[in-house]
Protein backbone atom coordinates (compact mmCIF):
# COMPACT_ATOMS: atom_id res chain seq x y z
CA UNK A 1 0.00 0.00 0.00
CA UNK A 2 2.02 3.29 -0.99
CA UNK A 3 -0.98 5.53 -0.68
CA UNK A 4 -4.77 5.48 0.28
CA UNK A 5 -7.27 6.09 -1.77
CA UNK A 6 -11.02 5.91 -1.37
CA UNK A 7 -10.71 5.12 2.09
CA UNK A 8 -13.08 6.26 5.21
CA UNK A 9 -10.03 8.17 7.39
CA UNK A 10 -10.62 9.60 10.98
CA UNK A 11 -7.86 11.68 12.14
CA UNK A 12 -7.50 12.05 15.78
CA UNK A 13 -5.59 16.04 16.78
CA UNK A 14 -6.56 16.77 13.01
CA UNK A 15 -5.63 20.94 13.75
CA UNK A 16 -1.89 20.02 15.23
CA UNK A 17 1.53 20.47 14.22
CA UNK A 18 2.16 16.84 12.69
CA UNK A 19 -1.42 16.09 11.10
CA UNK A 20 -1.36 19.02 9.44
CA UNK A 21 0.05 18.31 6.43
CA UNK A 22 -0.98 14.46 6.75
CA UNK A 23 -4.79 15.47 6.47
CA UNK A 24 -4.21 18.10 3.69
CA UNK A 25 -2.39 15.04 1.73
CA UNK A 26 -5.01 12.18 2.56
CA UNK A 27 -8.17 14.63 2.01
CA UNK A 28 -7.16 15.13 -1.47
CA UNK A 29 -8.25 11.37 -1.87
CA UNK A 30 -10.16 9.99 0.72
CA UNK A 31 -13.07 10.84 3.15
CA UNK A 32 -11.39 11.97 5.58
CA UNK A 33 -12.52 13.06 8.71
CA UNK A 34 -10.78 15.43 11.51
CA UNK A 35 -11.80 15.74 15.12
CA UNK A 36 -10.48 17.35 17.47
CA UNK A 37 -11.86 20.00 20.21
CA UNK A 38 -11.43 22.45 17.81
CA UNK A 39 -9.72 25.27 20.16
CA UNK A 40 -9.23 27.15 17.36
CA UNK A 41 -12.34 28.05 14.77
CA UNK A 42 -9.68 29.23 12.15
CA UNK A 43 -7.59 26.30 12.40
CA UNK A 44 -11.40 23.91 11.52
CA UNK A 45 -12.33 26.29 9.15
CA UNK A 46 -8.76 25.77 6.97
CA UNK A 47 -9.00 22.18 7.26
CA UNK A 48 -12.66 22.33 5.74
CA UNK A 49 -11.55 24.80 3.06
CA UNK A 50 -8.92 21.92 2.55
CA UNK A 51 -12.26 19.13 2.09
CA UNK A 52 -11.40 17.59 5.52
CA UNK A 53 -14.79 17.07 7.61
CA UNK A 54 -14.92 18.29 11.04
CA UNK A 55 -16.27 16.38 14.29
CA UNK A 56 -15.99 18.28 17.64
CA UNK A 57 -14.04 15.11 20.09
CA UNK A 58 -12.81 16.15 23.68
CA UNK A 59 -10.78 13.12 24.57
CA UNK A 60 -11.03 14.03 27.97
CA UNK A 61 -15.01 13.63 28.18
CA UNK A 62 -15.36 11.53 24.98
CA UNK A 63 -18.48 11.47 23.06
CA UNK A 64 -18.37 9.75 19.89
CA UNK A 65 -22.08 10.61 18.39
CA UNK A 66 -20.81 13.53 16.11
CA UNK A 67 -18.14 11.24 14.89
CA UNK A 68 -18.98 8.49 11.27
CA UNK A 69 -19.88 5.30 12.77
CA UNK A 70 -17.22 3.34 11.38
CA UNK A 71 -14.55 4.21 9.10
CA UNK A 72 -11.67 2.51 7.48
CA UNK A 73 -8.51 3.78 9.33
CA UNK A 74 -8.01 5.98 12.47
CA UNK A 75 -4.71 8.38 12.97
CA UNK A 76 -4.53 8.96 16.63
CA UNK A 77 -2.36 12.13 16.44
CA UNK A 78 -3.83 14.04 19.66
CA UNK A 79 -1.94 14.82 22.64
CA UNK A 80 -3.18 16.38 25.92
CA UNK A 81 -0.20 18.59 27.76
CA UNK A 82 -2.61 18.86 31.15
CA UNK A 83 -0.54 19.65 34.14
CA UNK A 84 -2.58 16.92 36.23
CA UNK A 85 -1.58 13.28 35.81
CA UNK A 86 -4.99 12.60 36.21
CA UNK A 87 -6.24 14.34 33.27
CA UNK A 88 -3.38 13.55 31.22
CA UNK A 89 -4.35 9.73 31.56
CA UNK A 90 -7.69 9.98 31.15
CA UNK A 91 -7.78 12.51 27.70
CA UNK A 92 -4.27 9.99 26.31
CA UNK A 93 -4.44 7.05 27.54
CA UNK A 94 -7.43 5.56 28.66
CA UNK A 95 -9.92 7.30 26.65
CA UNK A 96 -7.78 5.79 23.64
CA UNK A 97 -9.23 2.71 24.89
CA UNK A 98 -12.81 3.79 24.38
CA UNK A 99 -11.76 5.06 21.22
CA UNK A 100 -10.15 1.81 19.92
CA UNK A 101 -13.29 0.17 21.32
CA UNK A 102 -15.53 2.40 19.07
CA UNK A 103 -13.81 1.83 16.16
CA UNK A 104 -12.89 -1.89 16.70
CA UNK A 105 -14.38 -2.98 13.03
CA UNK A 106 -11.18 -0.50 11.43
CA UNK A 107 -8.72 -2.46 9.55
CA UNK A 108 -6.45 -0.60 10.93
CA UNK A 109 -5.21 1.90 13.84
CA UNK A 110 -2.14 4.08 13.96
CA UNK A 111 -1.48 5.23 17.35
CA UNK A 112 1.01 8.13 17.36
CA UNK A 113 3.65 8.11 20.64
CA UNK A 114 6.86 9.15 21.01
CA UNK A 115 10.59 9.00 21.72
CA UNK A 116 10.06 10.61 25.09
CA UNK A 117 9.01 7.34 26.52
CA UNK A 118 12.86 6.05 26.82
CA UNK A 119 14.80 6.42 29.46
CA UNK A 120 17.54 9.14 28.72
CA UNK A 121 20.22 7.66 28.04
CA UNK A 122 22.75 10.22 26.38
CA UNK A 123 24.06 9.15 22.77
CA UNK A 124 22.68 6.02 23.01
CA UNK A 125 20.68 5.10 20.09
CA UNK A 126 17.17 3.68 21.82
CA UNK A 127 15.64 0.25 20.71
CA UNK A 128 12.19 -0.14 20.67
CA UNK A 129 13.40 -2.64 24.17
CA UNK A 130 15.41 -0.05 25.71
CA UNK A 131 14.52 0.98 29.19
CA UNK A 132 11.54 3.46 29.25
CA UNK A 133 11.53 6.44 31.85
CA UNK A 134 9.90 9.92 32.22
CA UNK A 135 11.72 11.60 29.72
CA UNK A 136 10.27 15.11 29.08
CA UNK A 137 9.66 15.73 33.27
CA UNK A 138 11.59 18.41 33.01
CA UNK A 139 9.61 20.40 30.75
CA UNK A 140 6.45 18.56 29.80
CA UNK A 141 5.30 16.90 33.71
CA UNK A 142 2.35 14.48 32.32
CA UNK A 143 3.98 13.83 28.88
CA UNK A 144 6.09 10.72 28.94
CA UNK A 145 4.30 8.89 31.71
CA UNK A 146 1.03 9.79 29.74
CA UNK A 147 2.56 8.09 26.41
CA UNK A 148 3.77 4.88 27.96
CA UNK A 149 0.01 4.25 29.47
CA UNK A 150 -1.41 5.10 26.27
CA UNK A 151 1.31 2.54 24.87
CA UNK A 152 0.06 -0.35 27.21
CA UNK A 153 -3.91 0.71 26.84
CA UNK A 154 -3.39 0.39 22.85
CA UNK A 155 -1.50 -2.79 23.05
CA UNK A 156 -4.67 -4.07 25.51
CA UNK A 157 -7.25 -3.02 22.79
CA UNK A 158 -5.44 -4.67 20.13
CA UNK A 159 -5.46 -7.60 21.82
CA UNK A 160 -9.34 -7.01 23.65
CA UNK A 161 -10.95 -6.45 20.07
CA UNK A 162 -8.71 -8.16 17.73
CA UNK A 163 -7.86 -4.62 15.82
CA UNK A 164 -4.95 -4.24 13.84
CA UNK A 165 -2.46 -1.65 15.77
CA UNK A 166 0.30 0.08 15.10
CA UNK A 167 2.21 2.30 18.00
CA UNK A 168 4.84 4.88 16.39
CA UNK A 169 7.26 6.38 18.75
CA UNK A 170 7.89 9.31 16.60
CA UNK A 171 10.91 11.57 17.17
CA UNK A 172 11.90 15.16 16.27
CA UNK A 173 9.46 16.21 13.45
CA UNK A 174 9.59 19.27 11.48
CA UNK A 175 8.69 20.66 8.05
CA UNK A 176 7.38 23.58 6.57
CA UNK A 177 5.52 24.93 9.48
CA UNK A 178 5.69 25.17 12.90
CA UNK A 179 7.85 22.97 15.14
CA UNK A 180 11.02 22.11 17.45
CA UNK A 181 13.32 23.21 14.98
CA UNK A 182 11.67 26.46 13.63
CA UNK A 183 11.23 27.48 17.30
CA UNK A 184 15.30 27.25 17.42
CA UNK A 185 15.26 29.26 14.17
CA UNK A 186 12.75 32.30 15.69
CA UNK A 187 15.05 32.16 18.47
CA UNK A 188 18.17 32.65 16.54
CA UNK A 189 16.69 35.51 14.21
CA UNK A 190 15.66 37.24 17.64
CA UNK A 191 18.64 36.81 19.17
CA UNK A 192 17.23 34.51 21.85
CA UNK A 193 18.69 31.65 23.85
CA UNK A 194 18.18 28.18 23.32
CA UNK A 195 18.27 26.10 26.18
CA UNK A 196 19.96 23.36 26.20
CA UNK A 197 21.32 20.26 28.43
CA UNK A 198 24.69 21.03 29.60
CA UNK A 199 27.84 18.16 29.64
CA UNK A 200 27.13 16.70 26.13
CA UNK A 201 25.74 17.20 22.78
CA UNK A 202 21.37 17.24 22.19
CA UNK A 203 21.03 14.59 19.59
CA UNK A 204 17.94 13.53 18.10
CA UNK A 205 16.91 12.08 14.86
CA UNK A 206 14.28 14.80 13.15
CA UNK A 207 11.76 13.42 10.53
CA UNK A 208 10.24 15.85 8.00
CA UNK A 209 6.45 15.93 7.47
CA UNK A 210 7.18 14.77 4.01
CA UNK A 211 8.51 11.14 5.25
CA UNK A 212 5.54 11.56 7.65
CA UNK A 213 2.80 12.07 5.24
CA UNK A 214 4.57 9.20 3.55
CA UNK A 215 5.48 6.48 5.68
CA UNK A 216 1.79 6.89 7.33
CA UNK A 217 0.15 4.29 4.65
CA UNK A 218 3.35 2.12 5.27
CA UNK A 219 2.38 1.75 8.98
CA UNK A 220 -0.88 1.50 8.88
CA UNK A 221 0.13 -1.47 6.40
CA UNK A 222 2.26 -2.87 9.12
CA UNK A 223 -0.21 -2.65 11.62
CA UNK A 224 -1.26 -6.34 13.46
CA UNK A 225 -2.83 -8.08 16.41
CA UNK A 226 -0.87 -7.95 19.33
CA UNK A 227 0.23 -4.28 18.10
CA UNK A 228 3.68 -3.54 16.65
CA UNK A 229 5.69 -0.73 18.34
CA UNK A 230 8.34 1.49 16.11
CA UNK A 231 10.75 3.67 16.32
CA UNK A 232 9.65 6.79 13.41
CA UNK A 233 12.70 8.93 12.96
CA UNK A 234 14.26 10.61 10.11
CA UNK A 235 17.26 9.44 8.57
CA UNK A 236 20.42 11.18 10.40
CA UNK A 237 21.48 11.55 13.90
CA UNK A 238 21.70 15.41 14.78
CA UNK A 239 22.59 17.44 17.54
CA UNK A 240 20.56 20.56 18.14
CA UNK A 241 23.62 22.46 18.59
CA UNK A 242 24.75 21.17 14.99
CA UNK A 243 21.00 22.31 13.55
CA UNK A 244 21.31 25.87 15.51
CA UNK A 245 24.80 26.63 14.00
CA UNK A 246 23.99 25.66 10.23
CA UNK A 247 20.20 27.45 10.80
CA UNK A 248 22.21 30.56 12.05
CA UNK A 249 24.71 30.20 8.88
CA UNK A 250 21.63 29.75 6.41
CA UNK A 251 20.37 33.49 8.09
CA UNK A 252 23.53 34.70 8.93
CA UNK A 253 23.42 35.31 12.80
CA UNK A 254 24.93 33.29 15.80
CA UNK A 255 23.17 31.00 18.04
CA UNK A 256 22.69 31.71 21.83
CA UNK A 257 22.80 28.63 23.40
CA UNK A 258 22.05 28.28 26.98
CA UNK A 259 23.14 25.58 29.01
CA UNK A 260 20.39 24.62 31.87
CA UNK A 261 19.08 20.98 33.80
CA UNK A 262 15.88 22.18 33.42
CA UNK A 263 16.47 21.16 29.11
CA UNK A 264 15.29 18.21 27.42
CA UNK A 265 17.71 14.62 27.24
CA UNK A 266 19.06 13.59 24.60
CA UNK A 267 16.79 10.83 22.06
CA UNK A 268 18.33 9.75 19.32
CA UNK A 269 16.87 6.46 17.85
CA UNK A 270 17.92 2.99 16.17
CA UNK A 271 15.91 2.86 12.87
CA UNK A 272 16.77 -0.88 12.30
CA UNK A 273 13.47 -1.80 13.18
CA UNK A 274 11.60 0.92 10.86
CA UNK A 275 13.74 0.48 7.59
CA UNK A 276 12.85 -3.61 7.81
CA UNK A 277 8.60 -2.81 8.41
CA UNK A 278 8.63 0.34 6.12
CA UNK A 279 12.01 1.52 4.70
CA UNK A 280 14.23 4.64 5.61
CA UNK A 281 12.90 7.96 5.86
CA UNK A 282 14.12 10.25 3.11
CA UNK A 283 14.48 13.63 3.64
CA UNK A 284 18.03 14.52 4.78
CA UNK A 285 18.20 16.98 7.26
CA UNK A 286 20.02 19.99 6.25
CA UNK A 287 17.66 19.56 2.95
CA UNK A 288 14.71 19.76 5.12
CA UNK A 289 15.92 22.34 7.34
CA UNK A 290 17.20 24.43 4.43
CA UNK A 291 13.41 24.18 3.37
CA UNK A 292 11.80 25.16 6.38
CA UNK A 293 13.61 28.27 6.30
CA UNK A 294 12.78 29.19 3.09
CA UNK A 295 9.23 28.57 3.66
CA UNK A 296 8.87 30.44 6.36
CA UNK A 297 11.39 33.44 5.72
CA UNK A 298 10.87 33.85 2.13
CA UNK A 299 12.81 37.41 2.87
CA UNK A 300 15.56 36.46 3.80
CA UNK A 301 18.42 35.53 1.09
CA UNK A 302 19.76 32.45 2.08
CA UNK A 303 23.54 32.21 2.67
CA UNK A 304 25.19 30.29 1.03
CA UNK A 305 22.67 30.89 -2.27
CA UNK A 306 21.50 27.49 -2.75
N1 LIG B 1 5.72 17.89 18.27
C1 LIG B 1 6.70 17.11 18.64
O1 LIG B 1 7.85 17.57 18.77
C2 LIG B 1 6.46 15.62 18.88
C3 LIG B 1 7.56 14.80 19.12
C4 LIG B 1 7.37 13.43 19.30
C5 LIG B 1 6.08 12.92 19.27
N2 LIG B 1 5.02 13.74 19.06
C6 LIG B 1 3.68 13.15 19.04
O2 LIG B 1 3.07 13.49 17.83
C7 LIG B 1 1.64 13.55 18.00
C8 LIG B 1 1.16 14.89 17.49
O3 LIG B 1 1.81 15.90 18.26
P1 LIG B 1 1.72 17.45 17.83
O4 LIG B 1 3.01 18.07 18.20
O5 LIG B 1 1.20 17.58 16.45
O6 LIG B 1 0.64 17.96 18.87
P2 LIG B 1 -0.09 19.37 18.88
O7 LIG B 1 0.41 20.28 17.83
O8 LIG B 1 -0.05 19.82 20.33
O9 LIG B 1 -1.58 18.96 18.52
C9 LIG B 1 -2.33 18.19 19.39
C10 LIG B 1 -3.68 17.90 18.75
O10 LIG B 1 -4.46 17.21 19.73
C11 LIG B 1 -5.68 17.92 19.92
N3 LIG B 1 -6.09 17.75 21.32
C12 LIG B 1 -5.46 18.20 22.43
N4 LIG B 1 -6.17 17.86 23.52
C13 LIG B 1 -7.25 17.16 23.07
C14 LIG B 1 -8.37 16.55 23.70
N5 LIG B 1 -8.56 16.61 25.02
N6 LIG B 1 -9.30 15.94 22.93
C15 LIG B 1 -9.17 15.91 21.57
N7 LIG B 1 -8.13 16.47 20.92
C16 LIG B 1 -7.19 17.09 21.67
C17 LIG B 1 -5.37 19.38 19.55
O11 LIG B 1 -6.50 20.11 19.11
P3 LIG B 1 -7.46 20.94 20.14
O12 LIG B 1 -6.55 21.66 21.08
O13 LIG B 1 -8.28 21.82 19.27
O14 LIG B 1 -8.29 19.88 20.79
C18 LIG B 1 -4.45 19.14 18.34
O15 LIG B 1 -5.24 18.87 17.21
C19 LIG B 1 1.41 13.32 19.50
O16 LIG B 1 1.12 11.98 19.73
C20 LIG B 1 2.75 13.66 20.11
O17 LIG B 1 2.95 13.00 21.35
C21 LIG B 1 5.17 15.08 18.84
Amino acid sequence: MDDLDGQRILVVGATGMVAGPVVRHLAQHNEVWGAARFKSRRARAALEDAGVRTAVLDLAEPDFSPLPAEVDYVINLAVSHAPSFSDALASNAENLGLLMAHYRDARAFLHCSSTGVYQANGAHPMREDDPLGDNHRAMLTTYSISKIAAEVVARLSSRLYGLPTIIARLNVPYGDCVAWPSMHLECILAGQPIQLIPGEPSVYSPIHSDDIVRQIPLLLAAASVPATTVNWAGPDVVSVQDWCAYLGGLVGKEPVIEYTDAALPSVAVDVARMEELIGPARVRWQDGMRRMVAASHPEIDLVPAP
